[in-house]
This record gives structure tokens, sequence and C-alpha cells, in this order.
């Protein structure tokens, strides 16, 4: 048996691609999983492109590897997003020890990839992006627990002018309904309590005339998943249909992450969303008009070419307005291929992204704690997701349906059970509480 040792970095999809490559792996009888690169005769490295931090972790992690296993035999193999995006870098470069690189949709092809690597002693590669894959033959080999990954649709079409994802993930696609309620039956079995519908642009799912609405739908009818998530949405694909199933289906939660990306019809226009500040607006008074108790995230980015500090400024009055739960806010960071790289030189200072962000992330913190604070006194139905948290192990974590961290002391009750829970006290990250009953689902 060689003995493997998997990292990934970056978003949830790189995540759920790291399961499906287990599973690849493991199918061919000659592969042992382990979980440290010490040892390890092959390393992969499950790569994220999004921004150019990303970028150099790998870069550097490379090269740690390399210099830490000195002289030993250890194959080292690129995948995800920077195989396809940096490919003649990582295979061309003589300084970069990479032996072998794989695409988003090139993983059934590792076993081969690495045999070639092995076998010929060159390197090997495989980028070619796919119009059909989905993996929807390969079952992910999942870490257990409470909540379960599920990619419905991968790629993206939508060519938002800063983002590298249509390049490295290519064209969307979605996994046929029925082969999706399947899946998570089989989840169910397992003791999963909640699914988490994952895709680059998730609610433009669509499969032969069926739509996201109706998959969330077939997906609440099966037994045993108790709460169903989807991440990550964009904001231009959210008709009536898809807001009445999120409002009234008990299962499916109520917290919608509603990227913004910057609060000026300009910058939006340069960005390619589709949206104006006020169809915005207009699509969160909708959204609230149906739920008024849903918890509404976002992504901000700042500093996109050009932008200028009044242009800043209506992303700040956006995030004042719509008091966001939280949002994850990104210096701009010119990615190679896209459109904004083409045709719009990245112009803003970093000393300015940076007064930017620092400005929002405070603004964007106290708007959390006061949010937070306003569900002192309220009773929340809590998933217990894990037996201890990371400062005690006299207490377990869960989450409430807004997706929010409670806190919970240690008790009569245990991972997976879902408990009614009194909020005591607020931090601008995480509630705590009491439990007062452990409801029988
Ligand atoms: N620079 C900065 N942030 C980016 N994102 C995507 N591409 C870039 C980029 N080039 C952010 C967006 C997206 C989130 C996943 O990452 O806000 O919603
Ligand atoms: Fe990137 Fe825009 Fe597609 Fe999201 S919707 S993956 S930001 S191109």
């Amino acid at each position: 048996m060689k003995k493997v040792y998997i990292e990934t970095y970056g978003c949830q999809m790189n995540a759920y691609d790291t399961e499906l490559v287990k599973t690849i792996l493991g199918r061919e009888g000659e592969y042992q999983l382990i979980d440290s690169p010490e040892e390890a005769e092959i390393v992969l490295l499950n790569t994220c492109s999004v921004r150019d931090n990303a970028n150099r972790k790998v870069f550097n992690r490379i090269h740690q590897i390399k210099q830490k296993r000195n002289g030993d035999r250890v194959l080292i193999g690129v995948l995800g997003c920077m195989a396809t995006n940096f490919r003649r870098q990582l295979l061309n470069d003589p300084a970069l020890p990479v032996d072998f690189i794989a695409g988003p949709d090139s993983y059934k092809r590792l076993p081969q990839l690495i045999r070639h690597v092995e076998t010929t002693g060159e390197k090997s590669f495989d980028v070619t992006l796919s119009e059909f894959e989905t993996y929807a033959d390969v079952y992910p080999t999942r870490e257990g627990g409470v909540n379960a990954w599920i990619a419905v649709m991968r790629g993206c079409d939508n060519f938002c002018t800063f983002c590298v994802v249509p390049y490295t993930r290519g064209r969307e696609r979605s996994r046929d309904p029925e082969n999706v309620v399947a899946e998570v039956r089989r989840l169910a079995e397992e003791g999963y309590r909640q699914v988490t519908l994952l895709g680059q642009n998730v609610n433009s799912y669509h499969f032969e005339g069926r739509d996201f609405a109706y998959l969330l739908q077939r997906v609440s009818e099966v037994e045993g998943i108790e709460r169903i998530r989807f991440t990550s949405p964009h904001p231009k694909d959210f008709p009536e249909s898809l807001l009445r199933v999120i409002a009234e289906n008990p299962k499916v939660c109520r917290h919608i992450h509603l990227p913004l990306q910057a609060g000026n019809d300009r910058i939006l226009q340069l960005m390619n969303r589709t949206y104006t500040r006020a169809e915005f607006l207009r699509l969160v008074e909708k959204i609230r008009t149906l739920m008024p108790d849903v918890v509404l995230t976002t992504d901000i980015i700042v500093g996109f070419p050009t932008e200028t500090d009044e242009e800043f400024q209506d992303t700040v009055q956006v995030v004042e307005e719509v008091q966001f739960d939280s949002a994850f806010i990104f210096k701009y960071s010119e990615r190679p291929r896209t459109i904004a790289a083409r045709k719009y030189p990245d112009d803003v200072p970093d000393a300015v992204k940076t007064e930017r962000i620092v400005y929002l992330n405070d603004l964007q913190k106290k708007i959390s704690y006061r949010k937070n604070r306003q569900h002192v006194g309220e009773i929340h139905e809590v998933l217990i997701e894990q037996e201890y948290t990371k400062r005690s192990p006299e207490h377990y974590q869960g989450r409430n349906e807004g997706n929010k961290i409670v806190v919970v002391p240690k008790g009569e009750y245990h991972k997976g059970q879902f408990v009614h829970v009194k909020i005591l006290e607020a931090a601008p990250h995480a509630l705590r509480g009491e439990v007062l009953a452990v409801l029988p689902k």
C-alpha cells in the first residue's frame, strides 16, 4: 500500500472534492490515506486560486514539504483550481518540485496520472474541463458527524469580472435530482441530520426543467434529515418560488448568504454582477417581508479597480442599511485570465484597500454583535454538533437555524440531537445559553 496524504485549501467545494478523491483512490486498493505528510509517499495539495494569498500559501507549502523530506522519494501532486490556472508554472518551473497535476474535472484519472509518473519519471497532468462531469457516481468519503456536504452542481457561467472560478472550474452542470435524493437517503441512513447543498452558483441549479426550489423540496422529503442548508447562491437566482420554499418548508433553514460584492452601481456593473444596488435592496426587502427572522450573510470585495472613496461609501451605506448578520470581506486580488485582469489595472493602492477592509470589518463586527444581543432571552432550536468547544471540554457546541454558533453546558444530550436553548449571552460571533429541553426528533 502506498501512503497518501491530502491537504485541502480554499472553499467548501474543495473540501468536498477531497472527499471524492479519497473515494477514487480508495477504489484502487493500493493507496492508504494517512494524516500527516512526514511518512507519505504521495502528497496531494488540493488548491485554491480565488485570491493571491491562497496561491502563495500553496507555493510555500510545496517547497516546505520538499525541504522537510529532503532526499526521500515523495511525489507531489497539485489538484484543484491552481492546477487549471497555473498549469504552465507548475509543470515548467524547475524550482517547483511538482510531479503531477489534476484539475477539478480530472480526479477520476488520478490513479493513471500517478502511475504515469511512477513508471516513466515524467511529469503528468490533466486539466481538461468537462461540461458533464458531476461525480454523481462517486460517493464521497466523509469525515462523519452531523452535517454532510453534497455538491448538486459544479462550475459557473456568470463570469463576474473579478472571479477566476469560471476558468478554473468550467461550465455549469447539475446533477439529476433523483441521484441527489438517493444520496441524501443514504446519508440519513448513516445518521446525518443535516445536509448542505453545494454549488459555485447553487441556486442556478437546473436539470431537465427542474429548478433549485424543486430540488430543495425533494430533499426535504427525506426522513431523518431535519435541516437543509445551501451555499453559495447568487442574488440573480431567487425567484418567488424559491423564496417560498425557504420561508415555508420547515426543514430548509432561513439563512440566506447573499453576496453583495459592492454597493455602488458603477462598480457592480464593472464587476458584471447583473444587479443594481436598488435591485439588491429590493430583494432583501422581499426576503425580509416573507421571513422577518431570516439570517442574512454576505461577501464583499473592497478596492475593485477604480473604486473611489465615495463609491466605497456606497458599500458602507448598504451594509448599514441591510444590517447583515455577518460578512466575509476581501481585498480585491487580481486573478490571471479574468476579465478584470485584462481590462482594468489593479489601481487601488494596498494601503487604501487595507483602510477600507478595516473600516468595514469594524462596522460589521458592531452590527453582528448588536444583532446577536437581540437574541438574548429568545428560545432557539439548536442542533448539537460537537461535545466540546475550542475553549472548553465542559461545553457543547451547536448551531441554530440561522447557522449561528450556540454554546451550552455539557449535559444529558448529545451530538446529533436537537435541543431548545434559552439564549443568555451574546458575543459578536457566538451565542451562549442553557438547554431547556431535548427535542424528540
Ligand atoms: N478578489 C477578492 N475577492 C474575491 N472573491 C472572488 N474573487 C475575488 C478576487 N479576485 C470573493 C468574492 C466571492 C468570495 C467567495 O470570494 O467575494 O463571493
Ligand atoms: Fe465567481 Fe461570480 Fe461565479 Fe461566484 S457567481 S463563482 S463570484 S463568477
